[in-house]
Formats: C-alpha cells, structure tokens, sequence
C-alpha cells in the first residue's frame, strides 16, 4: 500500500502544498503556500504548482493529488465559478503530469476536502448520507453514501433569488456585506433546512477556513441532522487529494495487474445478461427442433401404449364374455 503522497490545494488567493503521511493523515512536513497568480490561467497556476512540488524533494514515484475549484470530469474541468473562464475544458491531470513530471490527479476542492474528513476526521465510520459542506468564497459541497463518493454535487448552486444560493451565504457573502454572525447564521438556516430537507443525511459537516470560528454560528442553527466542525480545516484538501491520489494510482496498478491475452489486450469482462449469442444460421443442428422431434415421439409412444392397453383390456372382456 501507498504511504506516502503530495497533495495541493489550489484556491482563489493561494496555492498549498505539502507532503501527506497516509497512515495517519498528517502533513509529513510543513505546507508551503504560494499566492495564486493573477489572473489564474492555466498556464500561470501550472507554473506556481510545479514551483511548489519542486521545492520539496519528493521521490520520483510519489503520486500528487491537486483540488480544483470546479466541476472536474476524468481530469478535465467542466466549470469555473470563482476561477479564470479559460480552465473551461482544460485537461488539468495531463497538463500538470507533463509540468510535474509526476503523476498528477486532479479532483474537486470540496470532494477533497471530504474525502479527507471521511477518512480522517469528523466522518470517519460515518455511514448513510454525509454532507460536507465548505464555506468559502464559493460554497463546496461533497455527499457521501455509506461511505462513497457521489462525486462533483454542488450544492452552493442551488437557485435563489435569481442566482447562485452561495452568492448569498458564502463566507465571500459575509465578508462582502459585513455581516454579524447572527444574520449570517440566519441565511445559513435558510440553507441548512434546505438541503436538510432536500438530502436527509444523516450528518454535516461544516469546512472551509471559517469552520474555526464555528462556535459563533453553528450552536445558532437549529436543524434535525447534527452539525459539526470540520476536524481537519485549513489542511482538508491536501489531505483529501493526496489520499484520492493513492486510491487512484493503486487503481491503475490493480488494473496493470490484470492478466492479459495473447493479443496483449485485457480478457473481456463478463457481463451479466449481454448481448445475447447470435445463431449460426447455416448450423443443420437445431437443438430446439431436435427437442421438438424428442417430445413427439415420446407422445407417440405413449399414445400407441394406451392403445394396445385399450385393445388388450377389450380383448380381455371380449374373452371373459365368452
Ligand atoms: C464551485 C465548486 C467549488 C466551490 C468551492 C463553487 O463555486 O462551483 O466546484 O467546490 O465553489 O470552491
């Protein structure tokens, strides 16, 4: 088993990084945070992401784990709320493998960051439907059931009043307008009992670097499902993506592993109730009309049976008639 991967954690204002012990879940050395480069293309943030993996000396062979603050499909990223339009499209894992020269895998920041709350922090053994939830300039959401991952659910788009619900109750949101923890906490209920409504988890989690000050909102919440703080806060998404990072590279070599064929190419999968078996229509054997022919000559069998027992009974009255 892989112990030992590099996460980072790209966000709107600064780019971390560090080395992650997977055993126990904590950084192996201290981070390293590089601001994000303005604007955030995908060029420039390539650039400050190889800065920073190199600035450690990690081996060759270890596996890089990267948060991404976006809809992220087989590596590539579909949306960008609060980053540069450009990334639209952009296949982050391959172009940060060939920056890196390590292999680099790419996931949602808020599926990060609840990984890492599920393997290490306030999900651990959690089953049913948990929530983890980061308020930030954008709200993340990531949904687990009975422990898996429904990937890239985002919850902080829900529509309200015209827009985007985490316009209105991010932290960006009360930043922004100089909220007091009380009205704040108000438009979090809102939401809460919303998505309380919408999900019935069984557990939330509340991350993102306001989680510290939870005390100040939380307890002001009044819902059916427990809320907690995250446990691992400002260190979720390296955390979480170094440990997406190991799942997925001992993916890959599980599937290495498989045996192959002569040909070189994976055995087929066998597949339930497939494509049923076409019929070879110049084979003379029918089995079915050979089962057909079977069938009918045990009736005639029969049939001619109970005609020599009819006769013979006849005969047998015929004689005692006599
Ligand atoms: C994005 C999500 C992201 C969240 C937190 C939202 O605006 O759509 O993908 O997880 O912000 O960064």
């Amino acid at each position: 088993m892989i112990k030992k991967a590099f996460g980072v954690d790209i966000g709107g204002s600064g780019i971390k990084g560090a080395p992650v012990d997977l055993s126990t879940g904590a950084l192996s050395a201290d981070r390293l945070r590089i601001p994000t480069p303005q604007p955030s293309t995908p060029d420039a943030v390539a650039d400050t992401v190889t800065a920073l993996v190199e600035s450690f000396e990690i081996g060759r062979g270890v596996p890089v784990g990267v948060t991404f603050p976006a809809v992220v499909q087989d590596g590539v990223a579909m949306t960008a709320a609060n980053v540069d339009q450009s990334w639209i499209g952009t296949d982050v894992d391959s172009l940060l493998t060939e920056r890196t020269g390590h292999e680099v895998f790419v996931v949602n920041d808020a599926d990060a960051a609840g990984i890492a709350e599920m393997e290490f922090g306030a999900g651990r053994r959690s089953r049913g439907v948990v929530l983890v939830i980061t308020l930030g300039t954008g709200v993340g959401s990531a949904m687990f059931v009975d422990g898996r991952l429904v990937p890239n659910a985002e919850l902080g788009h829900i529509p309200y009043q015209g827009a985007s619900i985490e316009r209105y109750m991010a932290e960006s949101a009360r930043e922004r307008e100089n909220l007091d923890w009380e009205t704040w906490a108000g438009r979090l209920q809102e939401y809460f009992s919303l998505v309380e409504f919408l999900f019935s988890p069984t557990l939330i989690i509340v991350g993102g670097g306001v989680s510290k000050h939870h005390r100040k909102f939380l307890p002001l919440l009044d819902l059916h499902t427990p809320i907690v703080p995250a446990e691992l806060r400002n260190e979720a998404g390296i955390v979480g993506a170094a440990a997406l990072a190991r799942r997925a590279e001992e993916e890959k070599a599980a599937l290495r592993q498989r045996p192959r064929t002569a040909t070189g190419s994976f055995p087929p999968v066998p597949t339930g109730g497939g494509t049923p078996e076409k019929k070879d229509p110049s084979s003379k054997k029918d089995p079915s009309s050979k089962k057909k022919k079977k069938k009918k000559g045990r009736k005639e069998r029969e049939k001619a049976a109970m005609k020599k027992t009819a006769e013979q009974a006849r005969s047998a009255d015929m004689e005692a008639a006599k």
